[in-house]
């Protein structure tokens, strides 16, 4: 998958430290599982699907064993590695894989799976959770909302600045799906910049075709939580789907 690549530099510091707080993240998701889990915290097994650059990973290894994560993208996985034990990282696609076991959480963390663009490849996700999860146990994602995205490609542009490097993002509506266009004015010398450009595809949903899904594909839908305010509404932009496979 040919995203995040020139992106990755900047991408933990502007993602997760700035527009997200690891910290009551890494809280908000350790709260889920304690209310869910009915067994010994070291004996839950976790997949963390899209595990990015291990972020969340490498704090909740702190916090559980037997965690095993997985992504598309080599480069991410080439980072996870400064953080997370290699044997237990795979590169595969979350759409389609084979693990040949199960699992008592299945994470799919920071609106990751609003990166796999069709509907088909939603479901596909959906299916492959099923299959690797245990019986009565919990797939834990969220999504940014079409709500969400329709704002974004209003009226925003994000800047972030790196010594003297910057960095500009803008999302824009295609025709089917939405993209971020990520701009690098990386300082070449005294008198250039040098402009890096690369874009990353997302896609969304609505809450209810998403709801209906996963009860078809055999989960119980426990919460959907506004990750920002509790209560999902019309305007939720971030939501958090909690569903127990039966
Ligand atoms: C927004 S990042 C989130 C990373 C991480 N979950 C976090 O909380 O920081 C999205 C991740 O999804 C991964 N990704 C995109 N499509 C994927 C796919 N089909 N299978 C597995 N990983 C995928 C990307 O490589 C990227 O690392």
């Amino acid at each position: 998958m040919d995203t995040y690549n020139i992106f990755l530099e900047y991408y933990d510091k502007i993602v997760r430290w700035i527009n997200s707080p690891l910290e009551d993240e890494v809280e908000f998701l350790n709260e889920l599982i304690e209310m869910h889990k009915w067994k010994d915290k070291s004996k839950i097994t976790v997949l963390e699907t899209a595990c990015g650059t291990s972020t969340v990973a490498k704090e909740f290894k702190k916090l559980w064993y037997n965690i095993t994560w997985l992504d598309i993208n080599p480069k991410m996985i080439e980072k996870a590695k400064e953080n997370l034990d290699e044997k237990d990282l795979i590169l595969w696609d979350m759409t389609n894989f084979d693990l040949k076991k199960t699992f008592d959480v299945i994470l799919c963390n920071y609106n990751s799976i609003c990166h796999l663009l069709t509907w088909q490849d939603w479901q596909k996700f959906f299916q492959m959770s099923y299959n690797h999860l245990e019986t009565w146990w919990i797939l834990i994602f969220d999504i940014n909302t079409l709500f969400e995205f329709e704002n974004i490609t209003r009226d925003f542009a994000q800047f972030y600045n790196f010594g003297e490097d910057t960095v500009c993002l803008e999302m824009f509506k295609k025709t089917w799906y939405y993209e971020w266009l990520i701009k690098i004015f990386k300082k070449a010398n005294d008198w250039r910049y040098d402009l890096i450009q690369e874009t990353v595809k997302e896609n969304s949903f609505p809450i209810e075709m998403i709801k209906k899904e996963l009860k078809n594909k055999g989960f119980k839908v426990l919460e959907m939580i506004d990750f920002h305010f509790g209560n999902v509404n019309e305007q939720s932009e971030r939501v958090y789907f909690v569903c127990k496979k039966r």
